[in-house]
């Protein structure tokens, strides 16, 4: 890790202000691995989890990068995974404490942990909210049995249902996340997981696509899955039934009830900086005249190791100029409301003419919309999202 003079530097950005700032961390363990999953994960018996060494890296990683972020609050944390309620709540409990003795959190801080619905986890829930967990994300999938065991889950449709019931009990506000165009899955079926979804009352919904990523299971035995037209008419669906019962799609994949949306995501999306702690975390920090991105080392030993050692940084780079306002839209484009304009100028330390032209570009194709300050995507836009954003990359 540099000194703080090289990221202070003179460079070629202007930034007014630097954005909000949350924290990352990244507990790389779950009980079996998924086929579809390409996040970093690896599987652990829950009696073998180095839970003192991990979390001792992790505090340690953090020291190393205060000078990076010396100054500033938090306004947010999210404990992701992996599977981080595999940790007792004792260690969430002394992670928080770390974290809260060497860093100001805001008064109104977001802390989320996401939890696997698993049995034994959801007696732990209560304890993770005495520990400072302010919001449970919790990892349905499905409320099918035939489908959670198609997409390799560990746990039952009961098992889903009595977690979601201890999340609603036990905390102000949480979220069930759902996978959708499974294998074997109609729409009968997804509207059968949404009733059921529904019929909990979550405040945020989060509902993703299943896609086939390289370097899995699924990838290298593929299920068969319902067709891209199928799977269409499932999110025509999903938006119909989350809007019926309350809940605005604020982002391609989120759905939340006023006043609950997810202010960790929203953050990533408004081009925010986060600190990324852990096992291959990624990180994103700005500085006056930069912006960094950094990833930690992805091996969960080798990041103990290197946290020791004194520098769990594997790879740190500047955004190019260049790559800035492709950047920005590949996170901005993602939300309903799109951006202010003065937030682009402001995070990037772009002037607005950087992106005049492709804006008039997308506007004219009925892709985007401008109002006095702001942009966003058209409803056209927010389906063809990819050709959107891609209007913004360097030489399009
Ligand atoms: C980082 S995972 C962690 C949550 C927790 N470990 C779990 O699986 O319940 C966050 C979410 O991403 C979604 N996800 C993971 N892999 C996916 C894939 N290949 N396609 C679509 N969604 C995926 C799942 O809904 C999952 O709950
Ligand atoms: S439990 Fe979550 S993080 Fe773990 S392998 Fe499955 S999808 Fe991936």
């Amino acid at each position: 890790m540099k000194d703080l003079a090289h990221y202070m530097r003179p460079g070629t950005l202007q930034l007014g202000a630097l954005p909000p700032l949350s924290l990352y961390v990244h507990l790389p363990w779950c009980i079996r691995k998924c086929p579809y999953c390409d996040f970093n994960s690896h599987e652990m018996k829950p009696g073998q989890l180095p839970e003192q060494d991990y979390l001792a890296a992790v505090v340690a990683d953090l020291e190393q990068s205060l000078p990076q972020v010396w100054g500033r609050g938090v306004h947010s944390i999210f404990i992701g995974g992996g599977t981080p309620s595999l940790f007792s709540p004792e260690g969430i409990d002394r992670l928080l404490a770390d974290i809260r003795a060497r860093l100001r959190l805001e008064a109104d801080c977001e802390v989320t942990l996401e939890a696997n619905p698993g049995t034994f986890e959801k007696d732990r829930f209560r304890a993770f909210r005495d520990a400072g967990v302010t919001r449970l994300s919790v990892g349905v999938q499905s409320f099918n049995d035939a489908h959670l065991k198609a997409v390799g889950r560990v746990h039952d449709r009961a098992q889903a249902i009595a977690a979601c019931e201890e999340a609603a009990d036990a905390f102000d506000t949480f979220n069930i996340d759902l996978m959708y165009a499974l294998p074997g899955q109609t729409l009968a079926h997804l509207e059968a997981d949404l009733s059921q979804a529904l019929s909990l009352s979550p405040p945020h919904l989060s509902v993703y696509h299943l896609t086939l990523e390289p370097n899995t299971y699924f990838a290298k035995f593929p299920p068969v899955v319902p067709s891209d037209d199928e799977a269409f008419a499932m999110l025509d669906r999903i938006t119909e039934r989350t809007g019926a019962a309350g809940m605005a799609r604020y982002e391609v994949s989120a759905y939340a009830r006023e006043g609950h949306r997810c202010w960790h995501n929203v953050n990533y999306w408004q081009f925010g900086d986060y600190l990324g702690l852990g096992a291959g975390a990624h990180g994103k920090l700005s500085f006056a005249h930069r912006v960094l991105r950094q990833v930690r080392y992805r091996d969960p030993a080798r990041y103990m190791d290197a946290a020791r050692a004194g520098d769990a940084v594997a790879q740190e780079e500047e955004v190019a100029r260049a790559d800035l306002p492709f950047e920005y839209m590949l996170n901005a484009l993602r939300l309903r409301e799109g951006f202010l304009l003065r937030d682009f100028t402001e995070r990037t330390g772009l002037p607005l003419s950087a992106i005049e032209p492709a804006l008039a570009r997308a506007e004219a194709r009925g892709l985007l919309a401008r109002e006095p300050g702001r942009a966003r995507p058209t409803e056209r836009g927010f389906d063809f999202l990819s050709d959107l954003q891609a209007m913004f990359l360097p030489n399009p």
